[in-house]
């Protein structure tokens, strides 16, 4: 038998509403932030990740999903969202509309990681960038609307702070991070070895053990902070500290793409095992430019939609969403099917969720059936009941019955309801 592809999930028809509550949750809560979304292609040009995310970042060096099309060019299936937002803005010039653009976008991405729990090899994100406001204003409003988004899933989180500098004070940390790394430079990975010289920033978030015991005493990017940057973290604080917003400062936080400047953030849940870093994000102010695009910065986050269903079944209390029918129409014989047919078409123009028997099971089967189903109210058709013009209408929880004209669809409405 043919199984589904490791490191992917099925999503079943019991467990969906929960998804969906959870994604309008989330874009109700976009829109009082005034978020639209951005639908994009789920490959791009492999080059763009390569120079958005980053040459030295694991995701470009090991995660991508890359294959050649037919005609040669190189594509990869996105592995986040960022980058292609980035060339969407870019490519239809939304970069010279109003600022600041608010945008978000629920999507699918595709990691060649270890899967395991709330690691998985194709994993959903809902996600928001914003572009055109360099003030920590914006940094505190994107947490403000990550915060908001826990609260009204009712999932309790941390929130990790740091600042890893801008380029101008990115050469002066990069230098003391290589002094350090530089004498342990026999016991790295070959791939620290190689990020050594290219960007020993990357290997602080290394998933091997023995450079991240290395990394365990690097030295820290806010101890070489510019003043600048100083600045923008403390009135960030200040923002934070007027909504209520509770943080920590983590100066191990450094996120493990390349575009990131300043401030960089992580929101961690308890209750997801070691994966615990639900959502993360932050200042990315030089990457239109890279990409092409004008200077415009740009701050944004992502939440790992999988993490957050592994946090929200460890509640209990959970609202119910089940989409149990309203009434099932059990029918004897092929008149009393179509006039059950007829029937529950009307009835869902009253908003009610109408089933039939379109099987042409036994009486006893249907009504088996719609017990299963959950159904609330039961009414059966046969000759006699469309002879007469009525059937009983019968409560399935607490057995009531009721006489009613099977063409009087507001009061069987009234009733229902
Ligand atoms: P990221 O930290 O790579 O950032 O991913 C964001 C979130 O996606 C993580 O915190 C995690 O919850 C989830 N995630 C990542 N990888 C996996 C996986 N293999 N399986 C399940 N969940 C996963 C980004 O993607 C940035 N684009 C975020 C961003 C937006 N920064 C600025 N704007």
């Amino acid at each position: 038998m043919i199984q589904k592809p490791r490191g992917t999930i099925d999503i079943l028809p019991t467990e969906s509403p929960l998804w969906q509550w959870v994604e309008q949750t989330i874009k109700d809560t976009a829109a009082l932030y005034g978020y639209s979304e951005i639908r994009l292609p789920t490959f791009e040009s492999s080059e763009l990740y390569k120079r958005g995310v980053g040459e030295t970042s694991d995701v470009v060096q090991k995660e991508m999903y890359s294959f050649e099309d037919n005609e040669g060019r190189s594509i990869t299936l996105r592995p986040e969202g960022t980058a292609g937002v980035v060339r969407s803005v870019i490519e239809n010039s939304l970069v010279s509309g109003p600022m600041p653009l608010p945008l978000y976008y629920l999507i699918s991405c595709f990691r060649y990681e270890k899967p395991e729990a709330g690691r998985s090899r194709e994993f959903y994100q809902f996600g928001v960038e914003q572009f055109g406001a360099e003030n920590p204003a914006a940094d505190a409003n994107v947490i403000s609307l990550g915060w908001d988004i826990f609260k009204n899933l009712g999932l309790d989180v941390s929130l990790e702070i740091n600042s890893i500098g801008c380029r101008h004070c990115r050469p002066k940390y990069h230098k003391a991070l290589h002094d350090y790394f530089e004498k342990s430079k026999d016991d790295l990975c070959e791939t620290c070895l190689d990020r050594l010289n290219k960007n020993p920033l990357r290997i602080l978030d290394c998933k091997s053990p023995v450079c991240s015991e290395i990394a365990k005493n690097a030295p820290k990017t806010v101890d070489y902070l510019c003043p600048e940057c100083e600045k923008h973290l403390e009135k960030l604080k200040k923002y934070l500290d007027t909504a209520g917003i509770k943080y920590n400062i983590n100066p191990k936080i450094v996120r493990g793409l390349d575009y990131y400047q300043r401030t960089v953030f992580e929101f961690i849940s308890e209750d997801i095992g070691s994966k615990s870093t639900i959502c993360g994000g932050g200042r990315y102010d030089g990457l239109v430019e890279e990409l092409g695009g004008p200077r415009l910065p740009g701050i944004g986050f992502a939440m790992g939609l999988t993490r957050v269903m592994l946090a929200l079944n460890k509640k209990e209390n959970l609202p119910d969403l089940s989409n149990k029918p309203h009434l099932y129409i059990a029918s004897m014989g092929e008149g009393a099917r179509l006039k059950s047919f007829e029937m529950s078409l009307a009835l869902k123009k009253f908003g009610l969720n109408v089933t039939f028997d379109q099987v042409g099971r036994s009486l006893k089967a249907q009504m088996k059936y719609a017990d299963k189903t959950g159904a609330k109210y039961s009414l059966v058709l046969g000759d006699s009941e469309l002879e007469k013009g009525s059937a009983v209408l019968k409560n399935m929880e607490n057995g009531d019955t009721t006489e009613v004209d099977i063409n009087n669809f507001e009061k069987i409405e009234e009733i229902i309801k």
